[in-house]
Parts: structure tokens; sequence; C-alpha cells
């Protein structure tokens, strides 16, 4: 199948690709988008303590999105090779593309994210250390996007897509 998955930790610019990638014409989806359409109060389960709680929404919701029609999808920055849904991604022949960022190029964009409200920035960074080696062995693709624009690492992506597709 003709898809690619973007993954990364919060702030890495999926969403932000996925418009790219909708006036380029390719059919998107965000799975973030598709959480909170289903339930609205899906992100308040992480600010309070019940994340195995949201990962089962989200494994649902990824399920649901393997199975259905698009080019690009934008999942959640919990999304790496640990994730309870990383079996069926696996299966499913999603190829991944980690949009690798520092932290410190993401301060500024994650502070108001549910997690980073609930672990403080300390624990946020651990997270970030704990989560960089398991999108690695996620990924097929990896692109880097500290000092780079959006245009840029677009054109770095459909790259990608165009060798792999066409
Ligand atoms: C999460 C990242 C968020 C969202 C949820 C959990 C995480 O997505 O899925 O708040 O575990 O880091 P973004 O990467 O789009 O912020």
């Amino acid at each position: 199948m003709r898809r690619l998955g973007l993954i990364g930790f919060s702030g890495s610019g999926k969403s932000s690709l996925l418009a790219f990638a909708l006036k380029s014409g390719f059919k998107t989806v965000d799975t973030d988008s598709l959480i909170e359409k289903q339930s609205p109060e899906a992100f308040k389960l992480l600010e309070n303590g019940m994340e195995d709680d949201f990962r089962t929404l989200e494994t649902s919701v990824i399920s649901d999105v393997l199975k259905s029609d698009f080019d690009f999808a934008a999942c959640g920055g919990g999304v790496h090779f640990a994730h309870p849904a990383w079996k069926e991604i696996y299966k499913s022949s999603l190829k991944l593309v980690y949009l690798r960022s520092s932290f410190e190029n993401l301060a500024g964009r994650f502070e108001e994210r549910p997690l980073c409200r609930r672990l403080g920035l300390e624990g946020y960074k651990r997270l970030f250390r704990s989560r960089c080696p398991l999108y690695e062995k996620a990924a097929t693709f990896v692109v880097d996007t500290d000092g780079r624009g959006l245009s840029e690492i677009w054109s770095e992506v459909f790259e990608i897509w165009n060798s792999l597709f066409h």
C-alpha cells in the first residue's frame, strides 16, 4: 500500500507536515484529531494519570486508521516501538518516518500538552530521552528537523514518498 506514517515527539511538526501533504493533494489522517472526535475527554485521561486508558483508545483509533484509505497519517507522540499498537502497525507494513528533533528545538511547542503538564519539564525531558531510541527502532526513515523550515522538511518527506512509490 502506498502510505506513510509520521512519528516523533510532540511539537516535531507531524500535524503541520500533514497540512503540506493535504495541499499537495494527498489523503491525510491525524490520529489525535480522530481520538478527540471520538472521545472529547480523552486527553484529560493523560493529565489525570490514566495513560493506559488513553493508550487503549489510541490503539483502537490506530487500528481503524490502518484499515482506512489514506496516504499520510500523523500519529500521536506516544506512537513508537513500545506502543501497544506497535505489532499491528508493523503487520500492516505501514512505513514510518521519524521526525527527529532535539528537546531544545521543541521548546515552546509542547508545554501545553497534557503529559507535559502532568510530568513537569524534567519528567517530560526524561520521557523524551527514553522515547528517542524507540522512535528510531520503529521508523524506516529518519528526517532531522533541527534548524530546518517546514517546507524543507516536507520536501524530504515527499522525496521519501517518491522514492518508495514512484
Ligand atoms: C502524546 C502526544 C500527543 C497526544 C497525546 C499523547 C504523547 O500527540 O497523542 O497527548 O504520548 O506524547 P502530539 O505528538 O501530536 O502532541
